[in-house]
C-alpha cells in the first residue's frame, strides 16, 4: 500500500504538494476506479467560496470501498461489530458480504421510492445496519443525513426539515450500556412536523414494541428478504453531494456541513493510510460513532477505501465495567486505537485496576481526535495503553475539513504530548493576527486559517451557501477560518489552544451556546439565559447556564431539574448544563449584548479579573452574580 514511510519522505512530499497541489492530488486519485477521468483537477477561490475538485469525472464511492476490492480481498473480513453486551454474538462480514447486503439494502431504497439527489435522514445505533444504510444511500446516489442516536426528536425534526429528507432509517431502538433506547419513539415525535417524511424503514433490533404507521413505516427484514444483491452503482458526478452533517455554530440554527463525492474520498483515503500507517491485515478501531464526522471519515469510508478492516463497537467504555474497551482490544486483537481525549480522561479517572487483567499487545498504533489532550492524559494513554511503544497520533480536523489535517504520522514524524505536530501534505496552515495579518515564523500564537483548499474542504451549508461564506471565509478575506486558536511553537510544531468563538468542546462534542440557550428557553419559567464553557477535569468543557426566572421560585433544586428535563428534550441529554444559576440580570451592554466574557470568568471561579465592567448597563449585576456563583 502506497504510503509515506521516513520523515525525509513526508517533507519532500509536503514540499511536492504545496508547489504543485493539483499533480500531487491528482496522483493520489489515480487509484480509485472512475467511470470517466477528471478534466480539471481544481478550480476554486474563497471569496465566493467555490471549491471543485475532479471536475467533471464521475464514480461511485461505493465502487470504490468495496466492489473495487473484491477481487482482491472479497473473502477478507470488512466490518467486524462487537455488540454492546460483552455476551452477544459478534457480527462480521466480508467485503462480499458487505458488497452484497449494501446492494440489497440500496434495492430496498429504490423500492420504497427513494432516488438518486433525495436526501435520507439515518438515526440508527451502532449496528452494521447503520454502515450499510449509509453506503446504500451513496451506492443509489441519495445524500445521507446522519443524525447521532443522543439527539432529541426536537434536534431531529429540525435537521430533517433542514435537509427535506423523504425518507428515514431507523431502528426499533438502541442499547446503551444497561439502558434501553427507543429511537423509534423519537422518529414518531419528530415526524409529526415533518411532512416530506414519505417512508421510514426501521430495523428490528432491541424488540422492543413500537407503533408502525401503515402506509409510511417498513420494517428492514420484511423488505430484504427477497431484495436482490445485484444494484448497479449509480454513476455520480464527482461534485455531487455525498453527505449533509449538521454541525453546531454561533447562532442556534445547526448548520448542514455539505461534503461532495471525490474529493472527500481521496483527502480520506489518504489521510487515513498515512496518519494510522495502517497495515494489510490490521484490525481498526474508532470509537466514534457514526452520526460525527469523525465516525463518517475513520469508521467507516477510510478503512473501507483502503481496504482494511473496521470494527464498529455499539456500546459504551464503562459498560459493563470500565475494562470494556481494553478487553474488546484484546478479544478482536485491535492494531490500531482511535478515541477521544474524554474518553480517556474518564478512564483514567477510574484507575488502573480496570486496564491491568488485559494485555493490549496487539496494539501499534494510538489516536485521539475532538479536543486537546492534557499532557498528563497523553501520559497515561502512552504507558498504560500503549505502552510506551505506540505512537499517539493526535489528530487536529473538523466536520467542515472532512479529514485530518494537522496531525503525526505514526512512527514517521515526531509526537509531542499536547501538540497535534505537522500539517499533513496538501494541507497548508496560516496563523493570522485578530487584524488578519500573517504572523510568521515560530514561536507564535494567532487564529488557525488556511490559505488553500484540500480535497475534503467544506463546499456550502445546506440551502445556506451565505451562512458558510460567512462563518468560514469573511473573517479573514482570502482564508479558511477555523475559528481556533492555535501556537506554532520554536520547532514549529502546532498546538490548538481552544475555540475563539460562542461554540464549546463538552466530551468532544461541538455544542453552540446559543443553541443550548434556545433549549433553556423553552422552559415557561425562564426568561433570558446565558450559557458559557468552563474547564472541566473530564469532559474537558462544562456547559454553565445563568437564566433568570420571570419570577421567583423557592423550590430551586426543582428548578434545576426541569431546566435539565428541558434541555434533554429540546435538545439532547449531551447538551445538560453542569450548573446552572440563577440570576436577577446578565451583564449587558448598553446595546444590550451579552458580556459573555464575563461570565466566562465567574464560570471559570475567576473573580478578581473581570477587566473593565464600567460599560455596562447596570454594573452591580456583576456583584450579585459573583455572590452566587459555584
Ligand atoms: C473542533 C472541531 C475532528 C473531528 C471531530 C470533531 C477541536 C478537534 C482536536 C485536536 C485540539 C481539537 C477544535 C476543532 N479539535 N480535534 N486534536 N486537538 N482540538 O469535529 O465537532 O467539527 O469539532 O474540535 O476546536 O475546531 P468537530
Amino acid at each position: 500500500m502506497n504510503r509515506i514511510t521516513s520523515f525525509e519522505q513526508y517533507q519532500q512530499e509536503y514540499k511536492r504538494s504545496v508547489e504543485t497541489p493539483e499533480a500531487f492530488w491528482a496522483e493520489q486519485a489515480e487509484q480509485f476506479t472512475w467511470h470517466k477521468k477528471w478534466d480539471n483537477v481544481l478550480e476554486w477561490n474563497f471569496d465566493e467560496p467555490s471549491i471543485k475538485w475532479f471536475i467533471g469525472g464521475q464514480l461511485n464511492i461505493t465502487e470504490n470501498c468495496l466492489d473495487r476490492h473484491l477481487e482482491k480481498r472479497g473473502n477478507q473480513t470488512a466490518l467486524i461489530w462487537e455488540p454492546n453486551n460483552p455476551e452477544d454474538e459478534v457480527r462480521k462480514f466480508t467485503y462480499k458480504e458487505l458488497h452484497s447486503e449494501v446492494c440489497r439494502f440500496a434495492n430496498v431504497l429504490k423500492k420504497n421510492g427513494a432516488k438518486k439527489g433525495d436526501r435520507i435522514c439515518i438515526y440508527m445505533p451502532m449496528i452494521p445496519e447503520l454502515t450499510i444504510a449509509v453506503l446504500a444511500c451513496a451506492r443509489i446516489g441519495a445524500i445521507h443525513s446522519v443524525v447521532f442516536g443522543g439527539f432529541s426528536f426536537k434536534s431531529l425534526s429540525d435537521r430533517i426539515h433542514d435537509a427535506d429528507c423523504n425518507v428515514v432509517i431507523t431502528s426499533d431502538g438502541a442499547y446503551r450500556g444497561a439502558k434501553e433506547i427507543p429511537l423509534k419513539n423519537v422518529i414518531d415525535e419528530a415526524l409529526l412536523t415533518c411532512p416530506s417524511v414519505k417512508k421510514v424503514i426501521v430495523y428490528k433490533h432491541i424488540n422492543t414494541e413500537v407503533k408502525m404507521e401503515s402506509g409510511r413505516d417498513v420494517w428492514w427484514q420484511d423488505e430484504i428478504k427477497n431484495s436482490s444483491a445485484d444494484c448497479p452503482a449509480e454513476i455520480m458526478d464527482a461534485e455531487d453531494m455525498l453527505f449533509i452533517l449538521y454541525t453546531s455554530g454561533s447562532t442556534g440554527k445547526p448548520k448542514g456541513v455539505v461534503h461532495t463525492i471525490a474529493g472527500y474520498m481521496t483527502f480520506v483515503d489518504y489521510t487515513f493510510r498515512n496518519v494510522f500507517q495502517y497495515n494489510d491485515g490490521d484490525i481498526f478501531w474508532c470509537t466514534a460513532d457514526v452520526g460525527w464526522i469523525t465516525g463518517h471519515s475513520y469508521l467507516v469510508y477510510g478503512p473501507l477505501l483502503a481496504g482494511g478492516t473496521t470494527l464498529m463497537f455499539e456500546g459504551i467504555p464503562t459498560y459493563p465495567d470500565a475494562g470494556r474497551f481494553w478487553q474488546v482490544i484484546d478479544k478482536h486483537q485491535v492494531a490500531i486505537f482511535y478515541t477521544a481525549p474524554t474518553a480517556i480522561r474518564s478512564l483514567e479517572a477510574l484507575g488502573l485496576d480496570f486496564v491491568k487483567p488485559y494485555k493490549l499487545d496487539s496494539l501499534k498504533v494510538l489516536g485521539t481526535v475532538g479536543e486537546p489532550i492534557n499532557e498528563f492524559a497523553w501520559n497515561w494513554y502512552n504507558e498504560n495503553i500503549g505502552k510506551k511503544k505506540c505512537p499517539i497520533v493526535d489528530t487536529w480536523w473538523q466536520t467542515e475539513t472532512g479529514g485530518i489535517m494537522i496531525s503525526p504520522l505514526a512512527g514517521i514524524t515526531k509526537t509531542k504530548p499536547g501538540f497535534a505536530t505537522l500539517p499533513l501534505p496538501g494541507v497548508q496552515p496560516i496563523l493570522l493576527d485578530e487584524q488578519g495579518k500573517e504572523l510568521q515564523g515560530n514561536n507564535v500564537e494567532g487564529r488557525l486559517c488556511f490559505k488553500f483548499p484540500w480535497p475534503g474542504i467544506i463546499r456550502t451549508t445546506y440551502q445556506n451557501h451565505k451562512r458558510c461564506k460567512e462563518t468560514y471565509f469573511e473573517t479573514f478575506k482570502g482564508y479558511y477560518f477555523t475559528g481556533d486558536a492555535c501556537k506554532r511553537d520554536e520547532e514549529g510544531y502546532y498546538h490548538i489552544s481552544g475555540r475563539v468563538d460562542d461554540v464549546i468542546k463538552v466530551s468532544g462534542h461541538l455544542l453552540g451556546t446559543s443553541e443550548i440557550e434556545n433549549a433553556i428557553d423553552q422552559h415557561p419559567d425562564i426568561v433570558e439565559s446565558a450559557v458559557v464553557g468552563f474547564p472541566h477535569e473530564i469532559k474537558g468543557w462544562g456547559i454553565y447556564a445563568f437564566v433568570i426566572c420571570e419570577h421567583e421560585r423557592k423550590d430551586a433544586d426543582a428548578l434545576k431539574k426541569e431546566i435539565i428535563e428541558t434541555v434533554t428534550k429540546n435538545m439532547g441529554a449531551i447538551a445538560k448544563p453542569d450548573k446552572i444559576q440563577v440570576v436577577q440580570g446578565l451583564p449587558k451592554t448598553r446595546s444590550g449584548k451579552i458580556m459573555r466574557r464575563i461570565l466566562r470568568k465567574i464560570a471559570e471561579g475567576d473573580l478578581s479579573n473581570l477587566g473593565d465592567t464600567s460599560t455596562l448597563l447596570d454594573p452591580s449585576i456583576v456583584e450579585e452574580i459573583k455572590k452566587g456563583a459555584h
